[in-house]
């Protein structure tokens, strides 16, 4: 959108968290709700993004959104309220002619459409500003939007200031709001800090535009993309709607979903089609799944590539930097981290692969582990195109083992195996024979006792 500057709000205290983390760094399907708010911003193709952080974020700012798009960053040095954080980007935005558009960061799960929608509603008719409103199923404890009998807005009334007949009203403020960037600045300064709270509510802006005899608009949004998430209750239940949004777009994407409600995905989850996801997986952010593949019940993925015809599980667990080849299986009970495993290759059972590469169409018995951990040091394991690991192995790492090479079972592998060789490490096998016949002729009771 041209003529448009975003500004994202992200420097409140949000003490009803309860946490030590700020509020704003809380995952919302994988990826703190800053950076949800901050893609949005960036969706709609402004001039220019602002973010107001509070001094605990003023470090990390940068790194923010992966840098997926470019903003400025503005320090608010002490929460005093919205409309202070708004007039912290002055010296960026007083001479911007065109729309600024509010944000808060605490409000991760608005459409595009409904925040391009809200900016028209402005425009339309050249409003001073426009708010978004909604009707939530529990208005609770936020702002209420008091309308003129022209549809337009009179006021906003913070919960901590409504009267009983104020707090009656089921028409709430969302909190995104686009203001004339020639008339924001101006009424900013015109709003003071005398009210419950003792803060700048940028929520004032409205009445003081209306005094100025400036009008408001209203444009309304589905209660799902807006409510705003202050304490874990409200986090949780931003989650719920989150997940039913990933699944349904996975689902209509070409994947079957066996029991959707259990399906927890993260917003970059990458799904092709005919995957299959059963019940209780988890999908943790970084998973590209492509077409084919099989995710079965209790599995747990995250930073991994799982290539075509795949199956995994069921109770695997993916961790990051992962590669599964096309067809590849990872089984029950098996962990795999940091490793290549190629076309075709099966760690079905009880494993632990880490640091490791596995070769195309290698076998990994049940039980085997690549040590590669000495306490100090990671170390690699390389594992040859067609190798057989036996069952109960264990491979030291650093180590090789050959393409087409053996490995008896419950070995200890701590020296490179050469292509095509046969290698056992472990104790040989002996046997007396008759020994146990002989043994329970004496532990008989009145047997023999020598
Ligand atoms: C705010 C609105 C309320 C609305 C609700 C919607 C005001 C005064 N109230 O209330 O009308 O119904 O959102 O969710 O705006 N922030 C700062 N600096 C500050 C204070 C807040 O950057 O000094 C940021 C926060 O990080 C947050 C956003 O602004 O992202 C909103 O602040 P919050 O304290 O959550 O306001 P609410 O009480 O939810
Ligand atoms: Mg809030």
């Amino acid at each position: 959108m041209s003529g448009l500057a975003c500004v994202v709000l992200a420097a409140g205290k949000g003490t009803r968290m309860r946490s030590a983390l700020p509020k704003v760094l809380h995952p919302v399907g994988g990826r703190p709700m800053i950076e949800h708010v901050l893609a949005h911003a960036w969706a709609l193709l402004p001039e220019r993004v602002v973010l107001v952080v509070g001094p605990e974020l003023e470090g990390t700012a940068g790194g923010f959104g992966g840098c997926a798009g470019s903003f400025d960053c503005v320090v608010q040095n002490e929460p005093l309220g919205t409309a202070h954080a708004v007039a912290q980007t002055r010296p960026l935005l007083e001479d911007f002619g065109g729309d600024v558009l509010v944000l808060y960061a605490d409000t991760p799960l608005v459409r595009i459409e409904t925040l391009a929608g809200l900016v028209r509603a402005r425009r339309n008719g050249d409003r001073t500003a426009a708010v978004l409103g909604f009707r939530p199923a529990d208005p609770a404890a936020y702002g209420r939007l008091v309308l003129n009998s022209d549809g337009t807005l009179e006021r906003i009334v913070e919960h901590a200031e409504a009267s009983e007949a104020e707090c009656a009203v089921t028409l709430c403020n969302a909190g995104m709001m686009a203001v004339d960037g020639r008339r924001l600045f101006p009424l900013l300064d015109a709003i003071g800090d005398d009210n419950a709270k003792g803060e700048y509510y940028l929520t004032d802006l409205p009445a003081i535009a209306a005094a100025q005899g400036g009008a408001c608009a209203v444009a309304e949004a589905p209660a799902d993309e807006v409510m705003g998430i202050n304490d874990r209750a409200e986090l949780a239940l931003a989650e719920r709607i989150l997940q039913e949004r990933l699944r349904h777009a996975a689902m209509v994407g070409g994947a079957t979903l066996t029991d959707p409600s259990t399906v927890w995905l993260s917003v970059d989850t990458r799904i092709g089609r005919d995957v299959t996801i059963g019940p209780n997986v988890a999908v943790g952010p970084r998973v590209v799944i492509e077409d084919g593949v099989e995710i079965r019940p209790f599995s747990h993925l995250e930073g991994v590539r799982v290539r075509k015809q795949a199956v995994i599980g069921p109770f695997a667990r993916l961790r990051p930097g992962c590669d599964i080849g096309k067809g590849a299986r990872v089984g029950n009970f098996v962990e795999v981290k940091n490793s290549t495993v190629e076309q075709g290759a099966k760690i079905n059972h009880l494993s632990y692969v880490g640091d490791a590469g596995v070769g195309a169409g290698a076998n990994i018995g049940a039980g085997t582990i690549t040590c590669n951990y000495d306490g100090y040091e990671k170390s690699r394991t390389e594992i040859g195109e067609g190798a057989f690991i036996g069952s109960n192995t264990a491979l030291v790492a650093p180590v090789t083992v050959g393409p087409g090479a053996v490995v008896g079972a419950g070995s200890v592998i701590t020296e490179d195996v050469e292509a095509d060789a046969i290698a056992v490490a472990r104790g040989e096998q002996r046997q007396r024979e008759g020994a146990a016949a002989r043994r329970r002729e004496r532990r008989r009771p009145g047997g023999t006792q020598d």
